[in-house]
C-alpha cells in the first residue's frame, strides 16, 4: 500500500509559526473527519450529489465492454487520436504516460505488440493539430472523441477539422475509426453519435470531468493501449476501502486533507505544490492540478457567504524543478505545502559505471542512479525542512496500474474531505462555466444573443 509521511509538518520540527501539532489536530477533528466521511458516503448515489465518481472501481460491466471493444480493434491501428480538453484529457494524459513505455510512440508496431501510438489533442493551437494531422495517417487512426457535456466548443472544433478530413481521405467506412465517449442523452456528441452511427460510451452520470478518469473517459483509451484497466480498478477499490475508515488515524486521504486545510486555514499555506520524484508522474501533477483548484477555489461557501477561498497548486517534478523552482521553495515566502511523490523501486536499476574513482567522480562511481534520485529527494526533504517548510512524502512501491489506480483515487478522497472542510461545493465549476459561455457567446452560438450583447459592450470599454 501507499505510505504516508507527515513528519515534517510538525510543529516539534519547523517551528510552531509553521507547523501543525499534527496529533492534537487529529484528536481535535477526529469526530468531523469521521463525520465528513459518513456524510460523503451517505448519499453518493444520489442524483445531483456529483459523487458517483466513488463508484467507478466497482463498475464490472463498463469493465467488460471497455475490454471487448479493445479486443476488436487491437491490431488494426497505428494510431489513437484522444480529442478531450479538462477533466476528459488530463487523468488520460496522466496514467498512458506514467504505463507506457517513455518512447512509446517512437517503438515499432511490432514492441508495441500491435497497440497503437496515442496522441492527446488537448488544445486548439492551430500550428500543433495541423503538425499532427500533417503526419499521421487517418485511415490508420482510431479517433475517440471525449466530452460529458458533448458540445465543448475546443473539442467539438478539433472533431469537425477530422471528421471532415476522414470523410475525404478515408473510405466510406471512416465511421468505424471514430468513438464517442459522452453523456447518455444530453449534448451535440450525443445526437451526432447516433446519427453518424458511431459507437459510443457513456461518462456517467453525476460524475465531473476531474473525478472521470476511472470511468470510460480514461479506461477506453487505457484497455486500447494494452494498459491492465482490471489492476487499475483493483488499486482503486483497495484505494476506496482504506478511504471509508472513519478513523483518521488509519485513513491517508483524511489526514492529508486535514493537514492541507490546517496549514492553508492557521498557518497561511496556501499554495499546494505536488512533485513526483519519477519522469513517468509528470502529467499526475497537471491531473492534481485541476482536481485541486477547480474542486477547492470556490467563491461562496455552503452557507452562501462570499469566501473566495482554495489552495493554488503548483506543479513540479523532481529532480528537474530542484535545479530550477527550489531556491524559491526554500528561501522565498513560507507559504506552500509541498507533497512528494516518491517510487520505491523502479522497473530500471541503472548502474553508474565504475569509472574515473581517482576523479573528482569518485562518488558517483559503481553507483545507481536510483540511489541518486532517491539521494536528491532525500536532501530536498531535509533542505525545505531545515528552511521550515513543511512537505509531506507519499511513497509508492512502485509505479503499475495498481499503485496509480491507489494513488490518484486517495487523491480525489483528499479533495472531497478537504472540499468538506472548507464546508464549499467541491463538485461544482460555475467560474469555468462562465468561461465556457462567454465563448459560445463570441463565437454566435444560437440561445447566447444576450450574452454576447453584453461581452461586446464588455469588450469595447
Ligand atoms: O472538470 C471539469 O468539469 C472541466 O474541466 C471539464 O472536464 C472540461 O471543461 C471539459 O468538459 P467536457 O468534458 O464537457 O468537454
Amino acid at each position: 500500500m501507499l505510505k504516508f509521511d507527515y513528519h515534517n509538518v510538525q510543529a516539534s520540527i519547523i517551528g510552531a509559526e509553521n507547523g501543525l501539532e499534527v496529533e492534537k489536530e487529529f484528536e481535535d477533528y477526529k469526530d468531523c473527519i469521521a463525520k465528513i466521511i459518513d456524510e460523503l458516503y451517505a448519499n453518493k448515489d444520489e442524483r445531483n450529489a456529483w459523487k458517483k465518481w466513488m463508484n467507478l472501481g466497482y463498475d464490472e460491466d463498463t469493465l467488460w465492454y471497455i475490454n471487448e471493444f479493445a479486443a476488436e480493434v487491437k491490431d488494426k491501428y497505428e494510431n489513437m487520436l484522444v480529442l478531450g480538453i479538462g477533466g476528459s484529457s488530463l487523468g488520460g494524459k496522466a496514467i498512458s504516460h506514467a504505463i507506457l513505455n517513455p518512447y512509446w510512440n517512437s517503438l515499432s508496431q511490432e514492441q508495441r505488440k500491435g497497440f497503437p501510438r496515442v496522441f492527446f489533442i488537448d488544445n486548439i493551437d492551430p500550428d500543433t493539430i495541423n503538425g499532427l494531422l500533417n503526419i499521421i495517417d487517418l485511415r490508420k487512426t482510431l479517433i475517440n472523441v471525449i466530452t460529458k457535456s458533448g458540445s465543448t466548443a475546443e473539442i467539438m472544433a478539433i472533431y469537425m477539422i477530422i471528421k471532415d478530413k476522414m470523410k475525404k481521405e478515408c473510405d466510406d467506412n471512416y465511421r468505424e475509426s471514430i468513438v464517442v465517449t459522452t453523456d447518455r442523452n444530453v449534448g451535440v456528441l450525443r445526437q451526432l453519435a447516433q446519427q453518424e452511427g458511431y459507437k459510443a460510451f457513456e461518462v456517467p452520470d453525476d460524475v465531473g470531468g476531474r473525478f472521470s478518469v476511472f470511468s470510460s473517459v480514461g479506461l477506453l483509451p487505457f484497455a486500447v493501449l494494452g494498459i491492465d484497466i482490471k489492476e487499475l480498478l483493483r488499486g482503486v477499490r483497495d484505494a476506496d476501502k482504506l478511504a471509508q475508515n472513519r478513523n483518521i488515524y488509519e485513513n491517508v486521504a483524511a489526514q492529508n486533507a486535514l493537514i492541507h486545510y490546517l496549514l492553508d486555514t492557521k498557518k497561511g499555506k496556501n499554495l499546494t505544490v505536488m512533485m513526483p520524484y519519477s519522469s513517468r508522474l509528470k502529467y499526475l501533477s497537471d491531473w492534481f492540478a485541476q482536481l485541486w483548484a477547480e474542486s477547492l477555489g470556490k467563491e461562496y461557501n455552503l452557507s452562501g457567504e462570499k469566501v473566495n477561498i482554495g489552495p493554488t497548486p503548483v506543479k513540479a517534478l523532481g529532480v528537474t524543478d530542484q535545479h530550477s523552482q527550489l531556491q524559491l521553495y526554500n528561501e522565498g515566502p513560507n507559504n506552500k505545502i509541498i507533497n512528494f511523490v516518491r517510487v520505491e523501486k523502479f522497473d530500471t536499476t541503472l548502474n553508474i559505471p565504475d569509472i574515473f574513482q581517482y576523479t573528482g567522480l569518485s562518488y558517483l562511481s559503481g553507483k545507481t542512479v536510483n540511489e541518486l534520485i532517491n539521494a536528491e529527494a532525500d536532501a530536498t526533504r531535509v533542505t525545505l525542512t531545515d528552511y521550515k517548510k513543511p512537505n509531506v512524502t507519499i511513497t509508492i512501491p512502485q509505479v503499475n496500474e495498481y499503485y496509480l489506480g491507489q494513488l490518484m483515487y486517495t487523491f480525489m478522497m483528499q479533495t472531497a474531505i478537504t472540499g468538506a472542510l472548507y464546508n464549499i461545493d467541491t463538485f461544482n465549476q460555475p467560474g469555468v462555466e462562465q468561461a465556457k459561455n462567454y465563448t459560445y457567446a463570441l463565437m454566435g452560438r444560437v440561445g447566447y444573443e444576450e450574452s454576447a450583447r453584453i461581452l461586446k459592450e464588455k469588450m469595447e470599454v
